[in-house]
């Protein structure tokens, strides 16, 4: 398909977001309507009330993807929606405007996996090279994910308990900072010198990572503080935490390349926006010889342009779903 544009539409979450994109590499339009401020004063995402914000917005945000683009309807060749994992009643908003456009517009649809498209925002800003490892960390989600070609994702790691950014948000709350709190952990990280001493999760001989150890000991630290009438110092705090997610994450990374002799490293997902992390991955791979990439900020993060590069890749490669589709919670990569 020469010249292919697609509409993307991702609604899983908080965000409700839009892109056009053609040829699976080139953003034409990315519009994304957060909620963040309205989630805000719940601590988190309250399900329903993210429902009503992507009724109330999705309309708007797919006129504007077209009209930022400067196309019609007819200029498209297909719709690819995010169809999992994701809050179903979020999901379902997404995927309902998706149908109901391709069916209009005559178009072929089809459902992206959220976290494959988080790994394909890459596809955005450089050649992905295979085999690729991709670490994907976000509020969700915290996998190792090996790539051998376009399409095939294989989980060599991932959580078993809390998500990198889930561990960020709740470390967050217990230092008295805003939802979503990664952002405010990574930049009180960076004005302390030293950190509080908080533990690591190796798990041995497995490519899985476990933060709640973590995110209690970060709990018992300020329970304790307080009890003895002492005062935490939340700079220091941050960095202890944010020290011990980066060591483990990074170290897991860098064994995982050597060990299945990737061409190519790429860091996904909200958290790979953090700074702490970037710079160790960047430092580490730089020692290794190996290609490391993180896509820029606003595409490390929940959008559509990303769903538009992996459904772009899908729908090359013939895979197509039908008006049948529905939201699937738990939807395996
Ligand atoms: O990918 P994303 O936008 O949504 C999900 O699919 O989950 O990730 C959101 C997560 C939140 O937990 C947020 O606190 C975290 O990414 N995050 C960060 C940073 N920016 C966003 N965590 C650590 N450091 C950051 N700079
Ligand atoms: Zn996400």
């Amino acid at each position: 398909m020469e010249n292919q544009m697609i509409l993307a539409i991702e609604t899983s979450c908080d965000e409700t977001a839009a892109a056009i994109i053609r040829n699976g590499t080139e953003i034409v339009s990315n519009v994304v309507a957060s909620q963040i401020e309205s989630q805000k004063r719940f601590g988190g995402v309250v399900p329903e009330i993210a429902s009503r914000h992507h009724v109330e917005k999705i309309t708007l945000v797919i006129e504007k993807a077209l009209k930022d683009a400067e196309i019609e309807p007819k200029d498209l060749d297909g719709v690819a929606v995010t169809e999992g994992p994701g809050l179903v009643g979020a999901l379902l908003i997404g995927i309902n405007a998706a149908k109901a456009f391709a069916f209009a517009h005559g178009l072929p649809i089809i459902g992206v996996h959220h976290i494959a498209g988080h790994i394909y925002a890459n596809a955005l800003v450089q050649k992905m090279e295979f085999p690729l490892l991709a670490l994907v960390v976000s509020g969700g989600h915290t996998e190792l994910v090996l790539m051998k070609e376009h399409g095939h994702f294989e989980v060599i790691g991932e959580t078993r308990d809390d998500a990198a950014g889930e561990a960020y948000d709740k470390v967050a709350r217990v230092l008295n900072m805003p939802y979503p709190g990664g952002p405010h952990i990574d930049r009180l990280a960076h004005e302390a010198e030293i950190g509080v001493e908080f533990p690591r999760a190796w798990l041995e001989d497995s490519y899985d990572f476990s933060f709640s150890g973590l995110k209690s000991a970060v709990i018992n630290y300020k329970h304790n503080m307080d009890q003895r009438g002492e005062e935490i110092i939340p700079e220091q705090v941050a960095k202890g935490f944010q020290d011990s997610v980066v060591e483990v994450l990074t170290t897991k990374t860098v064994r995982a390349a050597r060990e299945f002799h990737v061409k190519q490293v790429i860091a996904a997902g909200g958290v790979s926006a953090n700074k702490g992390l970037r710079s160790s991955l960047e430092q580490a791979f730089s020692k290794e010889g190996i290609p490391f990439y993180v896509p820029p900020l606003k595409l490390c993060t929940d959008n559509a342009a990303m769903i538009g590069a992996a459904g772009s890749f899908m729908f090359k490669s013939g895979v197509r779903s039908n008006l049948s589709m529905n939201g699937l919670p738990g939807m395996e990569l």
